[in-house]
């Protein structure tokens, strides 16, 4: 691991859902010595203690005193990232498929994105940060150094979710793409924060990339920066 000038420098990875944002962040950030930030997991940990509470997508007075009063954790784990409600490892329970299909009606709520970029804020203000999501490069962190846009066609997506929980969910191929295409209308089109391609991000279309070649790609765009800075 080489600490290559972390202390200067943040990036920002965006884009729909299955685009392989997750895995290509973790590893850039290994590689640069950084440390890893994804921000799906923190929405996903709100929904999943919204349903629990019993509270709906569309009470966002309820949903923004709850947002508030949670702890939301993520620690470096065993396989990838650890994420901790209120001191619960809810790691696999935030991917379950009830979390999934309704994770983009609760991130569409005004207050659980104000408090969730507060956080995100403050985890990057110290940069050596490789943080994804939607709204990265175009909302949380707009100075991050280096913006990726990383997309792939809808049906590339899906197979790759595919086969990440073949086995685990009962669910056909077709079924995966119509999620993945209706989730990506939802987060394009609410009215805060949406997902968008920032005008000054990198677009990289990973379709028939592996994944190791993308992550060469955005650590030799770091790189760049990172020379081009000094
Ligand atoms: O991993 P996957 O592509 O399935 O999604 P994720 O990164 O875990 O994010 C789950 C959902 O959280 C997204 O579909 C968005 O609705 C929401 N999200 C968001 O609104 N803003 C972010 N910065 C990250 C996630």
């Amino acid at each position: 691991m080489m600490d290559e000038g972390s202390s200067r420098m943040n990036i920002a990875i965006d884009g729909p859902a299955g685009a392989g944002k997750s895995t290509v962040a973790r590893q850039v950030a290994e590689q640069l010595g950084f440390v890893y930030i994804d921000t799906g997991a923190m929405y996903r940990a709100v929904t999943l203690a919204a349903q629990r509470a019993g509270i709906k997508a569309d009470e966002p007075g309820r949903l923004g005193e709850l947002t508030h009063s949670l702890r939301i954790e993520l620690e470096p784990g065993e396989l990838g990232q650890t994420v901790k409600l209120n001191g619960e490892d809810v790691t696999s329970l935030i991917r379950s498929r009830e979390v999934t299909l309704h994770v983009s009606s609760y991130a569409a709520d005004e207050s659980v994105r104000t408090v969730l970029a507060a956080m995100q804020r403050q985890l990057a203000a110290r940069k050596g940060i490789v943080m994804d999501g939607r709204d990265i490069g175009s909302h949380v962190l707009p100075n991050a150094e280096l913006k990726v846009f990383l997309t792939a066609s809808v049906k590339e997506r899906a197979l790759r979710r595919y086969r990440e929980i073949q086995g685990s969910q009962d669910i056909s191929l077709d079924q995966l793409e119509k999620e993945i295409a209706e989730r990506d209308r939802s987060d394009e089109q609410r009215e805060i924060s949406p997902l968008i391609c920032a005008s000054d991000a990198v677009v990289l279309d990973s379709t028939g990339m592996t994944i190791n070649e993308v992550v060469h790609a955005i650590v030799n765009l770091s790189r760049t920066k990172l020379a081009e800075a000094k």
